[in-house]
């Protein structure tokens, strides 16, 4: 059985960029693979500096995992501070990795491309959240394409560690979904927390429409035929259709006639019925938040009885158990 693991920060609410390149596949995956999936609020750490706003993500993280179907008695499911053997084994491999490993992060670089101004843990972000795929000696770890970088370099630490002290790390493999590799968001770019160009998994109703409505498309007339394959309308619509309906609304496209308003009513509409089913057990879940706690100790709890041992073997190799 493979070892699969990946996380996702808890630095706003979730949106159909995360669902359907990570969430989907890994709540897909806990059945015929040995599943590890946590909230990573130290990451969230490095940009989300408000007490208030990191608590109410990280249980709202936990609520929307669970509400779509992760169930913690077929995985490791975990609040990534709630295992802080985490944050040793993140030093230790700090001190075998090489500046010049970080100072070739792009995601490092974009960041302070962007205006932020960077703080130690955002330079270090890569190594902990190598320490967070060896520790638990992950074989496949999905993720979208920006995070495929930070996979090349957890290989490297784990290579350059077995190196020296003789085989404990595996190495990862990044599993990227071509067809899910980047998902746009509201303005074309990559849909992220980040960008203010998110559609939340659990928005309904107006919030969900004003959303939908606020998509950016070209000024194309309404008779004149579309390009299906330049319109982020399509693109979501993509993620939600049947073939049929996938075919049916290119033709749409092609042919002309068809406004892209009531392509944004189509899309609305099947956004709406996708999620229909999941937001029940989310209202539930919200409704009972110390539940919800409860469910991530326990996970932390058989998540931590993994990670001592890997932790006492790398302890051991290194010199720290004299
Ligand atoms: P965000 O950029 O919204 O903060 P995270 O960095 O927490 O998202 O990403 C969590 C997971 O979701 C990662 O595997 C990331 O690659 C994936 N992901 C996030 N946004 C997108 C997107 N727009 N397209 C494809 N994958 C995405
Ligand atoms: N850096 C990842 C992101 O922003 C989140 C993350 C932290 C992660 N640790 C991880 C993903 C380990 C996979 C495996 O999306």
């Amino acid at each position: 059985m493979a070892r699969v693991l990946s996380g996702i920060q808890p630095s706003g609410e979730l949106h159909i960029g995360n669902y359907f390149a990570m969430m989907k596949p890994m709540i897909e995956m806990q059945e015929s693979n040995e599943l590890f999936c946590f909230i990573v609020n130290y990451h969230a750490l490095t940009s989300l500096q408000d007490e208030e706003l990191l608590k109410k993500h990280t249980l709202g993280a936990a609520m929307d995992f669970l509400a779509l179907g992760l169930d913690p008695e077929k995985c490791y499911f975990w609040v990534q501070s709630d295992v802080p053997e985490v944050t040793e084994l993140s030093w230790i491999l700090a001190c075998h990795t090489s500046m010049g490993l970080l100072e070739r992060s792009h995601s490092y670089k974009d960041k302070i491309a962007k205006g932020l101004i960077p703080n130690a843990g955002l330079y270090t972000y890569p190594v902990l959240m190598a320490a967070d795929i060896l520790l638990f000696n992950a074989d496949s770890v999905p993720v979208g394409r920006d995070q495929k970088q930070h996979l090349e370099i957890a290989r490297d630490i784990a290579e350059r560690f077995n190196n020296t002290f003789g085989e404990v790390f595996t190495l990862p493999e990044p599993d990227i979904s071509e067809d899910l590799a980047v998902i746009p968001g509201l303005d074309g770019q990559k849909m992220s927390k980040s960008y203010g160009n998110t559609i939340e998994i659990f928005a309904e109703g107006n919030a969900l429409k004003k959303k939908v409505m606020k998509i950016v498309t070209d000024s194309t007339p309404v008779e004149d035929p579309k390009d299906p394959d330049k319109c982020n309308v399509f693109a979501l619509y993509k993620l939600f259709g049947t073939d049929d309906q996938i075919s049916d609304l290119r033709e749409k496209y092609i042919k002309g006639g068809t406004g892209y308003g009531d392509m944004k009513k189509e899309l609305l509409a099947l956004i709406d019925n996708y999620f229909k089913p999941f937001r029940e057990r989310r209202k539930e879940l919200a409704a009972d938040p110390d539940a919800v706690r409860k469910i991530m100790k326990m996970g932390a709890e058989k998540t931590r009885e993994v990670a001592r041992k890997t932790l006492n073997e790398v302890r051991g190799r290194v010199g720290l158990n004299y």
